[in-house]
C-alpha cells in the first residue's frame, strides 16, 4: 500500500513527478501548445476573483493569486473560508468564486461556496476527489487528479493544485491577451520538463533533508521566511513543519520580519529561507544579514551561484520563475517528514488531526 515508503507522507511527496504529469495531462494541446480547460469553458472570465479554501489549499490560493494577477490581470482576493463565511462580503458584477479543497468536503469551503452562491457568483471548484460535495456545487469542476492523499499532511495535493492554478492563469491570461503566445509556450515548455527534473532531484533533496534533521531537530521554534511566491510556501513551510514534528513555527513574508517577529531570534531560533534566483533575492538576502547579525542559523534553500548569507546552503536546480515553487515545496515537504521522523513522531497520523475537516 505504501509503495515501499515507510509512511504515505514520503510517498506522496515522492508521486509528485507524476501528479504533475497527470495534472499536465489533456490540458496542453499538441500541436498549438496552448492551455485547454473544457471544464470550465461556459463559465465567463471573471473581472474579480475570489479564492476560498482552507490550510494547504488556502496557501495553494495565495500563490496563485500571484500568477493569477500578473499574468491575467484579474484581481483575487484570497481568503481562509471560515473568515469569509462571516464577513460582510462587497460583491460586485463579474466576480467569480474559486474554491480550493483536496477533499471537497471541507465545511468552512463549502459554507464559503454557498454564500458565493447566494448571491450569484459562478463558481470553479479545484478539488481533488471527484464527485465530492465541491465538486456537485460548482458550476465547473478542475479535478486535480493527484489520486488519493492518505497522510493528513497534505503534500501532493499542494502540488496538484499549483499545477491547474498555474494553467488557469495562463488560460485567463492567453484569453484577455494580458500574456503573450510565446510567453505562455515558454511556461507550458517548462511545465513538461518538469517531471523529469523533480524526478531526478528528489532522492538528493531528500539526503539534504536528513542531514538537516539530524542538525536542527533540538530547535524549538522555527522561521520560514519567502518573499513573491516564496511568501505563501513559508507559509505552507511552517505548517507542515508544526503539524507533524509540532516544534512551533512561524511563516513569514520575509520584508515583516522587522516590523516585529525579528525580536524573537537568537542563536537558538533559526530560520528557513527560500531564497530563488530572482528579482526579490538581494531583498531576502539584506533581511537574512538581519538574522545573522542577531545570531540566528540560517537555512537557505536556494539556486546556484546566489550570494546570500547562511549557515547551510540547500541548492536546488533553477526552473524559472513560478516553475521554481514545485521544486521548492518537496524540499519544505521533506524537511518537515525527516524533521519528524527524526524525533519519532508518528508522521501519517499527527495528534489532534483529521484529514477531512467536515465540522466548523
Ligand atoms: C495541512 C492540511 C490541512 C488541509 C485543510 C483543507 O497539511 O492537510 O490544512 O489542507 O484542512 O483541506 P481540504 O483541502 O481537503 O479542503
Amino acid at each position: 500500500q505504501k509503495g515501499g515508503f515507510k509512511h504515505f507522507m514520503l510517498k506522496e511527496i515522492m508521486e509528485q513527478p507524476q501528479v504533475i504529469q497527470d495534472g499536465i495531462a489533456g490540458r496542453i494541446d499538441d500541436a498549438t501548445q496552448e492551455v485547454v480547460l473544457d471544464e470550465i469553458a461556459d463559465l465567463p472570465i471573471p473581472g474579480r476573483l475570489h479564492i476560498i479554501a482552507c490550510g494547504t489549499s488556502f496557501h495553494a490560493g495565495l500563490w496563485a493569486k500571484y500568477l493569477i494577477e500578473e499574468w491575467a490581470r484579474i484581481p483575487v482576493q484570497v481568503e481562509v473560508a471560515s473568515e469569509f463565511r462571516y464577513r460582510q462580503q462587497v460583491f460586485q458584477e463579474g466576480d467569480l468564486a474559486l474554491a480550493i479543497s483536496q477533499s471537497g468536503e471541507t465545511a468552512d469551503t463549502l459554507a464559503g461556496m454557498r454564500i458565493a452562491r447566494e448571491n450569484n457568483l459562478p463558481i470553479v471548484g479545484l478539488c481533488n476527489v471527484v464527485g465530492s460535495s465541491v465538486a456537485r456545487e460548482s458550476d465547473g469542476t478542475m479535478y486535480t487528479q493527484a489520486g488519493p492523499e492518505i497522510s493528513v499532511a497534505s503534500t501532493k495535493a499542494m502540488c496538484s493544485q499549483m499545477v491547474a492554478l498555474l494553467l488557469l492563469a495562463i488560460a485567463w491570461g492567453r484569453k484577455k491577451g494580458t500574456l503573450s503566445a510565446e510567453a505562455a509556450q515558454q511556461l507550458t515548455g517548462q511545465l513538461q520538463r518538469l517531471p523529469h527534473t523533480l524526478s531526478t532531484e528528489l532522492e538528493r533533496m531528500r539526503h539534504a533533508a536528513q542531514r538537516l534533521a539530524t542538525q536542527f531537530s533540538k530547535a524549538r521554534s522555527f522561521f520560514f521566511l519567502g518573499r513573491g511566491l516564496g511568501s505563501p510556501l513559508a507559509l505552507e513551510g511552517a505548517l507542515k513543519l508544526k503539524e507533524i514534528s509540532y516544534i512551533h513555527a512561524e511563516g513569514y513574508a520575509a520584508g515583516e520580519m522587522k516590523h516585529g517577529p525579528i525580536a524573537l531570534i537568537d542563536s537558538e531560533f533559526p530560520t528557513f529561507a527560500l531564497a530563488p534566483q530572482d528579482s526579490l533575492l538581494p531583498k531576502v538576502g539584506s533581511n537574512l544579514q538581519e538574522v545573522q547579525a542577531r545570531g540566528g542559523k540560517i537555512i537557505a534553500l536556494t539556486h546556484p551561484g546566489t550570494d546570500i548569507p547562511s549557515d547551510e546552503r540547500w541548492e536546488v536546480p533553477q526552473m524559472g520563475s513560478a516553475l521554481d515553487s514545485f521544486l521548492f515545496l518537496p524540499a519544505l515537504q521533506l524537511f518537515a517528514y525527516e524533521m519528524a521522523v527524526y524525533l519519532g513522531k508518528d508522521v501519517d497520523q499527527p495528534r489532534n488531526l483529521a484529514k477531512s475537516v467536515t465540522v466548523e
